[in-house]
């Protein structure tokens, strides 16, 4: 059975991960209506890898006999100046939502709840990448200056991810 505390930042992480869904989603939101459709594609796979974060979350706290308390999600921005100015958010709300888990993972440590601490090493992992990702393509804008022929081409790419959750986890 996993301690109330636990219990609780856990399902306070549920609601960063259903927020980062609905932040990523008014992203798309905002490139559909700029008709960049490859980097609403984009944030669209992103909302579904959330999803994905926090349903694994949604899991593991019933298995271990925890209760999932979902709470109201906060309005995310609608609006935005530019696509640097998305992905520069997009970055750092990866890097806050890292600092998340690792916090996460010290209270599972000052529990010694080891079922806890290996389950988190997933994200842990998983938050390398997500920062990565934001991170790359954050670069690649600043390198064409966030316009011109440059944005067709990035919408052209990211118009090929897809999202295929993890078979093994
Ligand atoms: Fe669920 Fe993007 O971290």
């Amino acid at each position: 059975m996993i301690s109330k505390r636990l219990q609780d930042a856990i399902n306070a992480q549920i609601n960063k991960e259903l927020f980062s869904e609905y932040l990523y989603l008014s992203m798309a939101a905002y490139f559909e209506s700029v008709n960049l459709p490859g980097f609403a594609n984009f944030m669209k796979m992103q909302v579904l890898e959330e999803r994905f974060h926090a349903m694994k979350f949604f899991e593991y706290l019933a298995e271990r006999g925890g209760r999932v308390y979902l709470e109201q999600i906060n309005k995310p921005e609608i609006e935005f100046s530019s696509i640097i100015e998305i992905f520069e958010k997009s970055y750092k709300h990866e890097q806050f939502i890292s600092k998340s888990i690792y916090e996460l993972m010290d209270i599972a440590i000052e529990e010694k709840d080891h079922a806890t601490k290996s389950f988190l090493n997933w994200y842990v992992d998983e938050q390398v990448e997500e920062e990565a990702t934001m991170d790359a393509i954050l670069n690649k804008l600043k390198m064409i200056d966030g316009k011109g022929q440059g944005i067709l081409m990035m919408d052209n790419e990211l118009a090929q991810r897809a999202f295929t959750p993890p078979t093994n986890n």
